[in-house]
């Protein structure tokens, strides 16, 4: 390996919600430790693995220009992101004018949805969810309607089209969210799973929000299809979301950007962040997307994504070898496994609170799976150090799972 993601950052008093946002546990986050262990960052999305040297470089040299006035987005920025696009997602239409700064992918539903929703509209969205879509979506007044994702035999999360489509026709929807890589249940939809889901959403004029934030991250050579290829009524009837900040660490600097093909989507999309006021980029994101999205950043990604692979794997295959009765699925994408701890719990008349606050106790932050509409389950996300996913299994093997 060229980079090193085996030293686990001290990030302890340095700006990281994952390690200072310990609290009490009730609510968002997982309690403090106990006397006597060190927490293990698994909660929050983001990662204990220093960003790519490129983007630090590329902050550097701007700080190093002492005037942080009014700017424009330089012609880099817009250029790097068409070359990330077009080397690692195989877009090659994408020009300047398809591309818009959004302050947050979640900044950036919301615009869509104020572009496509009154409130008081239903959007459909699917179960498990990614809590911040039940945050901004609830908090702007829309209605959630959820379709269940179900496990099938090979264990693989499947949309249930029928299900969907149901509860389109029920509650006249126009707007859905994809979200793809899924989090928290690691998928990567296979292209036909696209199709099926754009012909349905197609057939009900139902405008897309496609929430691609996790594209860069895929485990074991698994391939992301941006959802915007799947077909031309898609192309021209989707918002597509993106950002270096999950792939890069860099979600503390803030800054994503939407990718719309129709003229009058964009319009009306950027129109709804303008009104804001709040939807400019700070010129050092801006600098560091450009570090990111280059070829010294693409050469970081590929070996991050073995080593998350390498830890995803190993987690994975613990809980099935030595956790009979938990159900979890390899993620195919993003840095997060989801287990469901009911069965396990049922089995052996333990309650499912007690369970994950026992792992907490032992510095073994996972999340509370309520917050995914998931209850009984933990999202654990393996973002750190190789060694410290092997030692949060040994204290769950001595503390938990006994
Ligand atoms: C699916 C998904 N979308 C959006 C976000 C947050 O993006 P942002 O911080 O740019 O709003 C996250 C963060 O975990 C996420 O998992």
């Amino acid at each position: 390996m060229t980079y090193d993601f085996t030293t686990a950052l001290n990030r302890s008093g340095q700006d990281a919600l994952a390690v200072d946002g310990l609290g009490d546990g009730i609510g968002f986050a997982p309690a403090k430790p106990r006397k006597g262990f060190d927490s293990i960052p698994l909660w929050v999305a983001d990662m204990s693995f220093a960003t790519a040297p490129s983007v630090v470089e590329a902050m550097r040299a701007r700080v190093e220009q002492p005037h942080f006035g009014y700017y424009e987005e330089r012609d880099e920025y817009y250029q790097a992101i068409i070359d990330w696009h077009r080397t690692r997602k195989a877009t090659n239409d994408l020009t300047r004018e398809h591309i818009g700064y959004q302050n947050g992918v979640l900044g950036g539903v919301v615009s869509a949805l104020g572009a496509l929703c009154s409130p008081g509209d239903s959007v459909l969205v699917h179960s498990p969810t990614y809590v911040g879509f039940t945050m901004a979506v609830g908090g702007h007044g829309y209605k959630l309607v959820h379709s269940p994702l179900t496990l099938d035999e090979s264990g693989i999360w499947r949309m249930d089209l029928e299900d969907m489509e149901r509860r389109i026709v029920q509650n006249n929807i126009h707007a859905a969210i994809m979200c793809s890589p899924h989090n928290p249940c690691g998928r990567v939809w296979e292209p036909w799973e696209l199709e099926e889901a754009m012909d349905l959403f197609q057939k009900h004029d139902v405008y897309v929000i496609s929430d691609e934030i996790w594209s860069d991250l895929l485990l074991e050579g698994n391939v992301h299809t941006p959802t915007q290829q799947i077909s031309e009524w898609a192309h021209e009837h989707t918002v597509a979301l993106y950002a270096p900040s999950k792939t890069f660490n860099l979600a503390g600097l803030i800054g994503s950007y939407h990718v719309i093909y129709s003229r009058w989507l964009r319009d009306r999309v950027v129109r709804e962040g303008a009104l804001t006021h709040y939807n400019s980029q700070n010129v050092l994101s801006m600098h560091a997307l450009i570090g990111a999205y280059s070829p010294e950043g693409a050469a970081w990604v590929d070996e991050l994504c073995e080593v998350l692979s390498a830890n995803a794997r190993y987690a994975y295959e613990y809980i099935r070898s030595h956790y009979p009765g938990v159900q979890c699925a390899m993620p195919q994408g993003t840095y997060v496994l989801l287990a469901d701890l009911n069965d396990w719990c049922d089995g052996r008349d333990r309650e499912y609170d007690r369970v994950i606050r026992a792992a907490w106790d032992v510095g073994v932050t996972w999340h509370d799976g309520r917050l995914f509409n998931c209850p009984g389950s933990v999202r654990i996300a393996v973002s750190i150090p190789h060694a410290q996913v092997v030692e949060a299994f040994d204290r769950l093997d001595k503390y938990v799972f006994v």
